[in-house]
């Protein structure tokens, strides 16, 4: 078990590995990063077995920003035949957890695999309950096993509360027929990320005002005004009708890097493409400033080191509030819809929420 295996975008392979590195390294876990470029997976090997655990006791998954999935375990070769009894075999030394997920990669092969781990997973969980070793009501770590091919699997544990919302990280989001781009989806997973469910009614809701810069044509200003919100959208190019005539939106043709609203605003979302430098500067004015309370900001990503780049904007935002004497809190993860971009989420804790009407 001195194996932590993490899933990803394929491509960000490298970031993952400099982003665990990092915090291995802060966290005096010894061990070293590695990952073949394009296959959506990187392992840090620990050096101690107890190293995984460790990373996963002291790092918070939800604040990781590349990995999209992780599991503590090993690789387990799997025969052509009795690929459950290898399996039982395996688990014998294990907790009983109490749920499994059937994961695979990212990648074309892992999109065929599929198809063998929605057959497999019925008679595995079948077999699990029957060993004992799946209790569904029971308080145990949730069994990940990440297929790499019919004969290859990463059996690996993580505690449900502290990894992926959902399998392999990938949220399954329903695009509203309605909705004026696909970058709606977008917005939405960034709320299921960065905000329980359970304070999505105090924190989105009808009382409340927006800002959406480069808005058009309004995949996320729909987001805001789904859940009641008044919408100020900025942009050059045009809203979509529909969410103009809802009544809920104020369209204006003005640069979203120099608009202030006139009042603090409950949230302010900017998808506007331009240097990560720049949208940085964007979150430190809003938030530190008072112009809103909640922020969603997209980072285009620059070509190389993409980790240190985003993580040095980030400490630079903090210093930038901590020298305002403002607190912040600040989320940064790149999403299921993110490409070459992160999404932040900043929030103002010293900030009295409005009071509802
Ligand atoms: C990726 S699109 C936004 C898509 C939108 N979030 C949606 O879901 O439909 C980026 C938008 O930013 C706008 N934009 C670019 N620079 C801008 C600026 N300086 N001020 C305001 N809008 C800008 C563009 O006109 C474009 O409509």
């Amino acid at each position: 078990m001195n194996t932590l295996f993490m899933h990803c975008r394929p491509g960000f392979e490298g970031e993952v590995c400099s982003e665990i590195s990092d915090h291995a390294a802060r966290l005096n876990v010894a061990g070293y990063a590695k990952a073949k470029p394009q296959s959506a997976c990187a392992e840090f090997i620990c050096h101690e077995p107890e190293g995984p655990q460790r990373l996963m006791r002291e790092l918070r998954f939800a604040e990781l920003i590349f990995p999209r999935q992780w599991a503590r375990g090993e690789f387990v070769p799997l025969p052509e035949s009795d690929r459950i009894g290898v399996l039982l075999e395996h688990l014998s030394n294990l907790p009983t957890c109490s749920s499994v997920w059937l994961e695979v990669l990212d990648t074309n092969d892992g999109k065929e695999l599929s198809t063998f781990c929605r057959k497999f997973e019925v008679p595995l969980r079948k077999a699990l309950i029957k060993a004992g070793k799946l209790q569904e009501d029971g308080n145990g770590p949730r069994l990940l096993l990440t297929f790499k091919s019919g004969r290859e699997v990463f059996v690996g544990l993580a505690d449900a509360d502290n990894s992926a919302m959902w399998p392999m990280g990938i949220p399954r989001l329903k695009f509203p027929r309605e909705a004026p781009s696909r970058s709606t989806l977008k917005l939405e997973e960034a709320w299921h990320h960065f905000i329980p469910r359970d304070q999505w009614d105090a924190r989105l809701n009808g009382d409340m005002t927006g800002v959406d810069l480069g808005a058009a044509p309004g995949g996320w200003t729909y987001q805001l005004v789904r859940r009641g919100m008044l919408v100020t959208a900025i942009d050059n190019g045009p809203m979509a009708e529909s969410l103009m005539d809802t009544g809920l939106v104020q369209h204006l043709m003005a640069d979203g890097f120099t608009f202030k609203p006139k009042q603090t605003v409950d949230w302010m979302v900017c998808d506007i493409v331009e240097k990560p430098a720049r949208n940085a500067a964007l979150l430190e004015t809003w938030l530190g400033e008072g112009l809103c309370r909640e922020a969603v900001v997209n980072l285009k990503l620059p070509m190389k080191q993409r980790y240190a780049e985003v993580r040095r904007l980030l400490d630079r935002i903090a210093d930038g509030f901590k020298a305002r004497g403002v607190k912040v809190s600040i989320g940064c993860k790149q999403l299921y819809h993110d490409r070459e971009e992160v999404t932040c989420h900043l929030r103002r804790l010293d900030m009295k929420p409005r009071p509802s009407h």
